[in-house]
């Protein structure tokens, strides 16, 4: 048996992965599936003993702790850590809707429990990251923990809260942000308001985002590009009619497509935040000037396969 204090005099980092929701948004956290990917931009969180009374952060680029404390307490609470936490967290997600809430959740769980020799199954961190993100969130479909541990493209089952099928696929994307920080929370509960008040249509419009993530799971087997582009456009639509597309995102999805995109979409909650456009090496480079000329920031990045590591 590993005795605690071998670990605690040293310092642990792990590294975990942000995500890019390709198809399946909103309708996921009503249950529905999801495609999602996981990309080649950390988030790094080390633990050490702390020489202070108290837990210490530092976390500087974030004015946000609350998933580390939750973290630290729910693993505590388990686990018993005697003395005091350093934990440091390093990003490479910036604010741009890239998933660092979930990433330095499940980045945290992980760390802490090797730290003390506690090797937990893939299906305990994400239960116990998922339960700190709710307990921060109020919701959210866990799609996005689900990214950061298991890492690759995922197909998520929102009602089993299961991966059920993983593609090592390198999509060709851009990522273009829309310079507008979304509210996440906001932007569910405004699709919970119109679930509410229009049940029979946004529950149809759920049913249509599902066939479209299992048509695009096909057409991402087949690497057939240009069915997956014309998903990724029919998803768009979808989310114009649940109110959570912008004029801006609009500009940047039509104009990625002008310039030779298979398709294009908003990726996340909406009101801001990121899209995604799946294009031809051959126009890349139009592509990302589209985007740029409709007011957006490419975000470079790739499809990462590998999920949380140590
Ligand atoms: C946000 O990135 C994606 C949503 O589906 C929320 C969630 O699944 O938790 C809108």
């Amino acid at each position: 048996m590993i005795v605690q204090s071998d670990f605690s005099s040293k310092q642990l980092s792990v590294s975990a992965p942000g995500k890019l929701m390709l198809l399946g948004e909103h309708a996921v956290v009503y249950g529905y599936p999801c495609l999602v990917t996981a990309i080649d931009k950390l988030l790094t969180v080390s633990v050490r003993k702390s020489t202070k009374s108290h837990d210490q952060i530092i976390a500087p680029e974030s004015s946000d702790t609350r998933y580390v404390e939750k973290a630290i307490r729910l693993v505590r609470r388990k686990f018993p850590i005697s003395g005091s936490l350093l934990i440091k967290t390093r990003s490479e997600l910036g604010s741009y809707g890239l998933g660092s809430s979930s990433a330095v959740t499940v980045a945290v769980i992980k760390a802490l429990t090797l730290w003390l020799g506690k090797f937990l199954p893939n299906k305990s961190i994400f239960n116990l990251s998922y339960h700190v993100v709710r307990s921060v969130q109020g919701q959210g479909s866990g799609f996005d923990v689900a990214a950061s541990l298991y890492g690759g493209i995922i197909f998520f089952d929102g009602k089993a809260k299961k991966v059920t099928d993983r593609f090592q696929i390198n999509l060709p994307i851009s990522v273009g942000y829309s310079s507008v920080k979304a509210q996440t929370v906001h932007m569910v509960e405004k699709v919970g308001h119109l679930k509410k008040t229009r049940q029979k249509y946004v529950s149809s419009i759920f049913s249509s985002i599902a066939s479209l993530v299992e048509k695009g799971a096909v057409a991402l087997k087949e690497k057939n590009w240009r069915t997956f582009g014309q998903v990724m456009n029919e998803n768009h639509k979808m989310l114009q009619l649940l109110g959570v597309s912008t004029p801006k995102l609009d500009a940047m999805v039509s104009s990625a497509c002008k310039a030779g995109a298979y398709g294009a979409k908003l990726s996340g909650a909406g009101g801001g935040d990121c899209m995604i456009a799946l294009v031809p090496t051959s126009s890349k480079e139009a592509v990302d000037n589209a985007i740029r000329a409709s007011g957006g920031e490419i975000i470079p990045c790739k499809v990462s396969f590998e999920g949380v590591r140590h």
